[in-house]
């Protein structure tokens, strides 16, 4: 079914990925769960255990053979990661989370002050708030949500109400994780940059769908998880604008990011190392550069790369399911711009998202159920948690139409 619309091989993609391949309660494992962590294709597990097994050794620290490979490998890495989003270098961080609390608490603690204004989308990730929450007590600086329309789209006229010379950073997420939503980055950027904001943009749920340009965005900060785009946990990245950069003090202190120490005083070295103290987490990144390489590979069955197969591919599965789930007499679907990416959420009349979420999984369904880390935006959805289904190159038709028998029989069940 699937050949005959977007013409990827997908048996081929989906032997790339082990996990895929098993049953779950007795029904083949149709894993709709990929805005919380991808499956790993072979290349990305292969390049753990290779680094484990022939190359494990320090980075930047030592003049032996494999400390030299290790750095090699690590510093390829970085260059794949800045490659892919268009930017010359990158910090590498534990994932998302924490690349948004270093500019928090290097760029935001030296540069917010009492009266400034933080804005952040009502649909953003906690991981988008709660940092800046912390800042805005310690500066005494003020967080201003930024309201959203009934597509669940960013509302542009509240937006541009909001901006005054007050607003000194504009947090927005570029994918949402909860809706799909692809904001509309640069024209945030360009009304933002007017009245001298600088943007967050929290990109963790970006890049597996859709090519990104820091530069065409034009975001200040650009944050991305490394789990979410078939690379591992623990590993993430934080692009910073070259002439921001240079003004940040360091987030995190420690070996590997200093020039000299005294007990009187420390220099510190440049960017990257200046923001990344102690020992990496070298695989981590080493297989961040092989899951960067996959999206950059030829998609089985089309001329196209993986990355450029995705977006229409998702769209597909997206449509299908919108159209088949709304069929469903009760299912209210929350986020409808028509420009999302691969993700769907739910809810329904008679039954608790946790309830959808437990007669999925019996049938061999894997989606998330709850608030995903979006607490004000279910306020702003008038809902406690949904059901989300969420999309990776390697699904199918058939694995919507499981989803869509398993959603009925939760209908049959709770009326
Ligand atoms: N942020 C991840 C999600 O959306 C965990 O599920």
């Amino acid at each position: 079914m699937i050949a005959e619309t977007t013409g990827l091989n997908l048996a081929a993609i989906r032997a790339e990925f082990p996990a895929l391949n098993q049953h779950i309660n007795g029904h083949p494992l149709a894993y709709l769960d990929n805005a919380a962590t991808t499956q790993k294709p072979c290349a990305v597990i292969q390049a753990i255990v290779d680094y484990y097994s022939a190359h494990n050794s320090n980075v930047h620290r030592g003049v032996h053979q494999l400390s030299q490979r290790a750095t090699d490998q690590f510093e390829d890495a970085r260059s794949k990661v800045a490659t892919l989003i268009g930017a010359d270098s990158v910090i590498f961080t534990k994932g998302s989370t924490e690349a948004i609390n270093l500019v928090a608490h290097s760029w935001g603690l030296e540069n917010l002050r009492e009266g400034d204004r933080i804005l952040l989308t009502q649909m953003e990730h906690h991981a988008n708030i709660v940092p800046w929450q912390r800042v805005a007590a310690q500066t005494g600086a003020e967080i201003v949500p930024i309201p959203l329309n009934s597509l669940g789209e960013v509302d542009l006229d509240a937006y541009q109400n909001l901006l005054d010379e007050r607003v000194k950073l504009v947090g927005v997420v570029h994918v949402s994780n909860s809706l799909g939503t692809v904001n509309p980055v640069p024209e945030m950027a360009r009304l933002a940059h007017e009245v001298g904001a600088k943007v967050m943009v929290d990109g963790a749920q970006a890049p597996v769908h859709m090519a990104v340009d820091v530069k065409t965005l034009d975001a200040d900060f650009y944050s991305l998880a490394g789990h979410k785009m078939y690379g591992p946990t623990g590993i993430g990245a934080l692009y910073v604008k070259h002439e921001i950069l240079q003004t940040m003090p360091p987030y995190q202190l420690g070996g590997g990011m200093i020039r000299t120490v005294t007990f009187e005083k420390s220099t510190y070295q440049g960017a990257p190392e200046k923001f990344e103290p102690g020992t990496p987490n070298i695989e981590g990144a080493i297989a961040l550069g092989a899951a960067v390489d996959y999206l950059l590979s030829k998609a089985p069955g089309t001329d196209r790369t993986i990355l450029e197969a995705s977006a229409p591919h998702e769209k597909t599965l997206t449509e299908a399911t919108h159209q088949l789930l709304s069929e469903i007499e009760g299912v209210t679907i929350h986020g409808n711009s028509p420009t999302k990416a691969g993700i769907v959420s739910f809810t329904m009349a008679n039954a608790h998202p946790h309830d959808i979420g437990t007669i999925l999984d019996a049938n061999g369904v894997a989606i998330r159920a709850g608030h995903h880390c979006c607490q004000p935006l279910m306020t702003a959805l008038r809902v406690p948690a949904t059901a989300r289904v969420s999309f990776a190159i390697y699904n199918t038709l058939d694995e919507v139409e499981q989803l869509v028998r398993a959603v009925k029989q939760v209908k049959e069940i709770f009326g």
